[in-house]
């Protein structure tokens, strides 16, 4: 609500006006009344009014500025709790489906399931699979909720790029043959070799890790992962390409918000929750550095962003 203009002001201004018009009335026998003392007393009566007028127009802005603060306070306050409202959602919505999933397979081996060898193993990977998923849920939950408020910290120190791309790619190496697929890749270094970058190595093995587990995951299952790096004097630039089948424009902007899956049952299927590109946004943006996307349905992906030079 904003502050209407003070009673006294007005009171102020009437009076001003009705000393005015009684001035003007008495203008004719003034100097019988011995106009100089009349005029004088004028005077400081224009000045105290104006005074008046003067400090409650000051108060008046200043209670005005107080009200907007107080307002834009508020907002800040109604927009945090319904972050925290739709984060709560949305991560209870993500947590109960492993929880269930744990829960049912256990009740169907209690139910006798458990008697069968093979439907036991079947079962229990079942479980097991999804008590994995959602440990790595609660693990990423950790570090989005920790980079959104702030609270982690960054370990910048100067590192080869070229070979931390080759340990990711080491870590990653058995999810390109996993699962019936025959996934290559390739390493464009384009002479890099030897950049020395300046950056969180732990915090890039992830960003990386989950761009190239994306290409791995929404790729074709005979497919070829590009891994190329650029350079310019100040920076390098890394990109990760797939020649799957790409991701349509209304999403393109929107897979960098958490939990946001293009297609909810496919990701989910492929134990996707949503929070890989948020945490690389999120991690890059720490860095001062920026994540953009190129596709086009069937022409494949290509994340790229970039890093200071050491
Ligand atoms: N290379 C890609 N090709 C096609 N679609 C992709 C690719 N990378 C990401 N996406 C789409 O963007 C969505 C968001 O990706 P993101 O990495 O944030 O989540 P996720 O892979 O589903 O889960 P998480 O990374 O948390 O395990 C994915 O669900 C998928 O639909
Ligand atoms: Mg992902």
């Amino acid at each position: 609500m904003t502050p209407k203009i003070p009673s006294s002001i007005m009171v102020s201004l009437y009076l001003a006006i009705a000393l005015a018009v009684t001035y003007g009335l008495f203008q004719g026998i003034s100097d019988s009344l011995g106009g100089m003392v009349y005029e004088i007393l004028l005077f400081f009566f224009l000045s105290f009014i104006g005074l008046v007028v003067v400090l409650e127009w000051i108060v008046f802005r200043r209670l005005k500025s107080l009200n907007m603060l107080n307002q834009r306070e508020i907002k800040k306050l109604k927009d945090m709790e319904t972050f925290r409202r739709e984060f709560l959602g949305e991560v209870s919505h993500e947590l109960k489906t492993p929880i269930f999933a744990v829960q049912g397979f256990i009740h169907t081996l209690m139910d006798g399931a458990a008697d069968d060898e093979k439907v036991r193993m079947k079962f229990l990977k079942k479980a097991m699979k999804n008590a994995d998923r959602l440990s790595s849920l609660v693990e990423d939950l950790l570090i989005i909720t920790q980079a959104e408020s702030g609270e982690m910290e960054l370990r910048i120190r100067k590192f080869p790029i070229h070979e931390l791309i080759l340990d990711v790619m080491d870590a990653l190496e058995y999810k390109f043959t996993k699962k019936k697929r025959n996934i290559s890749y390739t390493i464009h270094a384009n002479g890099t070799e030897d950049i020395m970058v300046l950056a969180d190595r732990e915090r890039i093995h992830q960003v990386i890790s989950n761009l190239v587990d994306n290409a791995i995951k929404y790729g074709n299952l005979e497919g070829e992962v590009t891994i190329e790096l650029k350079q310019d004097p100040q920076k390098v630039y890394i990109s990760v390409h797939d020649d799957g089948p790409g991701i349509s424009e209304e999403h393109l902007d929107k897979i960098f918000r958490r939990f946001y899956r293009v297609d909810k049952s496919r990701s989910r299927d492929k134990g996707g929750t949503g929070l890989g590109l948020a945490i690389c946004k999120h991690l890059l943006k720490m860095h001062g550095e920026q994540i953009s996307v190129r596709s086009q349905l069937g022409e494949g992906t290509t994340f790229t962003f970039s890093l200071k030079r050491a």
